[in-house]
């Protein structure tokens, strides 16, 4: 299958520090990455690059068939959809879901509310509908909890049908129910032979959701380890990304992660 996403050799220097350290990746279509690290590991810094928010200090990245800095990036950032912190500080609290989830297609078409046409309504509803909050589509977003909230931003980041999916940390302050509501709705995406190629960033395997299928591994910049899910996410690898002695389960397609305990005798 093709790249949807090709990275050789991409670092990212500020000042004396590597915020990324020749990291090489390529996500394929209809693949879904969980790209994990611990904090200041450097995952929001790779998902700017592949969001072609950000250019590399060095190294060269391929964006949906195109090489990043021979495009227009205003032309390929319609072509992916973003949540993440820094999005959603910019989301209106008094508009409707629904509107919310519409005027992604106004950003990128510059077309007037008024004009969107049934088909752009039916897509929204259905958007709303696949991450679980259709009930609430006439609400205002500054009425939501948190977690309805995250879905709402996912439903609005696929609004413009991108051909890649950047999702940074969206069960970052979500409660035990939030999480497990947030990780079933990530599964049916993940599933869905629709849905574009994912990248799901977070520090919590336990926030993994059954479907998805690679993940990235970094510390400090640099990748530890990166490859098939099953294969790569060993307990080994997860101590090394995160600097101490872990266990890692894994049940039912959900994984979980403690510190090793020192045993005597
Ligand atoms: N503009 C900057 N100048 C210097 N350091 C930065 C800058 N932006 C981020 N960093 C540092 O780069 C590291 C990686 O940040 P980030 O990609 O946000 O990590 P993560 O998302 O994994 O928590 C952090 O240590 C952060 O403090
Ligand atoms: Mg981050």
């Amino acid at each position: 299958m093709s790249a949807v996403l090709e990275l050789a050799e991409v670092t990212v220097r500020r000042g004396q520090s590597l915020l990324l350290d020749r990291v090489s990746w390529v996500v394929r279509e209809g693949e879904r990455w969980i790209l994990l690290g611990a904090n200041g590991a450097g995952k929001t810094t790779l998902m700017q690059i592949a969001g072609a928010q950000l250019h590399p200090t060095s190294g060269a990245v391929g964006l949906l068939g195109e090489l990043l800095g021979t495009v227009d990036i205003f032309e390929l950032r319609p072509r992916i959809g973003v949540s993440s912190a820094a999005v959603a500080e910019q989301i209106p609290r008094d508009e409707t879901v629904r509107d919310l989830v519409l005027t992604a297609s106004y950003a990128v078409l510059g077309r007037w509310r008024e004009e969107y046409d049934a088909v752009d309504h039916d897509r929204a509803d259905a958007l709303l509908r696949e991450v679980g909050v259709a009930p609430l589509a006439d609400r205002t977003y500054g009425t939501l909890s948190e977690g309805e909230r995250k879905r709402v931003q996912i439903a609005r980041a696929l609004m413009t049908d991108p051909e890649l999916l950047l999702l940074d940390e969206p069960a970052a302050g979500l409660d035990l129910g939030g999480r497990e509501d947030l990780v079933s709705t990530l599964s049916v995406l993940a599933h869905d032979p629709l849905s574009p190629a994912t990248v799901l960033v977070s520090h919590h395997v336990e926030e993994i959701p059954p479907g998805f299928t690679h993940v990235m591994m970094l510390r400090g910049g640099k990748v530890v380890a990166q490859g098939q899910l099953e294969e790569t996410l060993t307990a080994e690898a997860l101590s090394a990304t995160f600097g101490m002695p872990l266990v890692l389960e894994h049940h039912d397609g959900r994984y979980a992660a403690r510190r090793k305990q020192h045993h005597r005798g």
